[in-house]
């Protein structure tokens, strides 16, 4: 018996020359056949490079890695990030439905409504003006400062729900410790109605704390009186050590748990910006969007299972096709840091050379992702998607009801939405490139086609439906990773360069010329503390 990755490679090798034009006009109803509809969300995946037999052999991989199995682990509380040895329950954040999920045996969910509940009174009492500052003016502004999972989340949540969006309440997120981004930020603030929310997982992040830190001081320098921090900054963090230490009275802190990995936090007290800008009601049916994903995903069978359909086929291509990377393409102007949401969702979890069992992978793993606002993006790189030498798997997003009153606008964007993904899968040959009154030459004007996208159709943009997309990706990545045979929960990656940073911090003011470190990077420290000094 051939194992499961011989026959899908056997497979590949038979249809990797077939065009989409020809599967789509052997088969009428392949629309019909791939397309599937989960609440408010329509997925079109005809558009791939795949047959009847291709899904059915990864749907054989799928079970053979278990992918069942282990997401059963996942939402029952398995410890299966065990590089950390820690279990990976964001869905138990979104559990509005509330059955106990138990961790060391104990259920978890009298805690995370705990906090949901103190993120709401508090949230009230700003959103009402009852909150007010130190000079008895209520709250105008909300910073938060946060990087990674504490910023790219609520950032982009915050934006794509714009129109639920309270007037009297801006939104400010400060991730870089560039100080053009703090000054730029504060120059439009005053500290007598600003609200700073330090958000941090560890509590320890080196930008996030400086920033923390030099806001206290440009604050107290208005201020004066320390105790009036308490009026001003609140902390969202697992470290209630590290928060005390700040001077955060813990009244003021907002808690969540280990089991909640950065880049899956949005649903936790990390997503207190979300709740301040469009309130309580809103906060809780992005969660139970997300939630009703999070069932789909557990219970359907893994032929109907949206995640597991968009994992698949970015495993066929990434494994078979050797793509190497995924673009998101949002039609939708307030879905425009989605792709950089998804960068670092699914770049820091499957993101690994070695497996679970420390092996080094024999397999190629995580895409690269990339994208931008598809409208936008049609003006800039897709070009290379159209006729260059990569095979970019795309994923094309859309709401069929616009978010403003420009209906006309929004024909023509769904217009170039599915203009795109029919150009990209059917390509022009010579002779409809002849027929379209080219003139000479011509092979530049011709398209292969036979590009691959899926198309994501929103019913609208709204709390409910966005929850549910973000929990999509979020499972895609999940089960990619069980395929892969990774653990896509922890990130030891990142922290090489966290201690380097570290290490060259004082070097770059040193007396003396450096010379710890390669040539390269002497020089570049030399170069850098000759010119400061
Ligand atoms: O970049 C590494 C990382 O640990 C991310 O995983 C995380 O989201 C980010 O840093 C911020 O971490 P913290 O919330 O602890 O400040």
């Amino acid at each position: 018996m051939p194992t499961v990755q011989a026959a899908l490679a056997a497979h590949f090798q038979a249809i990797r020359d077939t065009h989409l034009r020809e599967l789509f006009a052997q088969d009428p109803a392949r629309f019909e056949r791939f397309s599937l509809r989960v609440g408010g969300i329509l997925l079109d995946y005809s558009k791939n490079r795949i047959t009847p037999e291709t899904l059915s052999l990864l749907l054989q991989l799928a079970e053979t890695a278990d992918v069942a199995g282990w997401r059963e682990r996942m939402f029952s509380g398995d410890k299966i990030n065990h590089t950390e040895g820690r279990a990976v329950l964001h869905t138990a954040l979104r559990n509005v439905s509330n059955t106990p999920v138990m961790v060391d045996g104990e259920d978890v969910m009298p805690a995370v409504n705990a906090v949901l509940v103190s993120m709401e009174a508090f949230a009230a009492q700003v959103r009402s003006g009852a909150w007010r500052g130190y000079t008895g003016k209520p709250i105008t502004d909300v910073v938060n400062i946060g990087i990674g999972g504490s910023d790219l989340g609520p950032q982009m949540v915050c934006q794509a729900l714009k129109p639920y969006q309270s007037p009297q309440l801006r939104a400010h997120f400060m991730s870089n410790v560039d100080g053009a981004h703090v000054v730029e930020i504060l120059e439009n603030l005053d500290p007598e109605t600003t609200l700073f929310i330090v958000a941090s997982k560890t509590f320890t992040t080196q930008e996030t704390m400086s920033n923390a830190h030099y806001v206290r001081e440009w604050f107290l320098q208005q201020a004066r009186d320390p105790a009036h921090i308490a009026k001003h900054f609140v902390a969202v963090s697992t470290n209630r050590a590290a928060v005390m230490d700040f001077g955060i009275d813990p009244a003021n802190m907002f808690g969540f748990w280990d089991w909640v990995g950065g880049r899956y936090s949005l649903w936790s007290a990390i997503g207190l910006p979300i709740v301040l800008a469009v309130g309580m009601e809103n906060f809780r049916a992005l969660l139970a969007g997300a939630h009703a994903m999070d069932q789909h995903f557990r219970s359907a069978p893994l032929a109907e299972n949206m995640p597991v359909i968009l994992a698949l086929l970015g495993v066929w291509y990434n494994n078979y096709f050797a793509a190497e990377s995924q673009v998101i393409l949002p039609y939708d102007h307030y879905l425009r840091s989605l792709p950089m949401y998804l960068q670092q969702a699914d770049m820091e979890s499957n993101g690994k050379s070695v497996d679970r069992d420390g092996n080094p992978v024999s397999q190629s793993t995580g895409p690269i992702i990339w994208g931008a606002t598809g409208i936008n993006g049609q003006h800039a790189f897709y070009q290379l998607i159209h006729q260059g030498t990569k095979l970019i798997p795309a994923d094309f997003i859309i709401s069929v009801t616009p978010p403003t009153a420009l209906h006309a606008h929004h024909d023509i964007l769904m217009a170039n939405f599915l203009a795109q993904t029919e150009a990209l899968m059917r390509g022009r040959t010579l002779e409809e490139t002849v027929a379209s009154g080219a003139s000479e030459p011509l092979a530049p004007k011709v398209f292969a086609g036979n590009h691959p996208s899926n198309a994501l159709l929103l019913d609208a943009l709204t709390p409910h439906t966005l929850g549910m997309l973000i929990a999509l990706y979020e499972h895609k990545i999940f089960v990619q990773g069980v395929i892969w045979n990774l653990n896509s929960y922890d990130q030891w990656g990142v922290e090489l360069g966290k201690q380097l940073a570290k290490q060259i911090l004082p070097e770059l003011h040193a007396a003396s010329a450096v010379h710890s470190h390669d040539a390269s990077t002497n020089g570049l420290i030399n170069h850098y503390r000759e010119q400061v000094q």
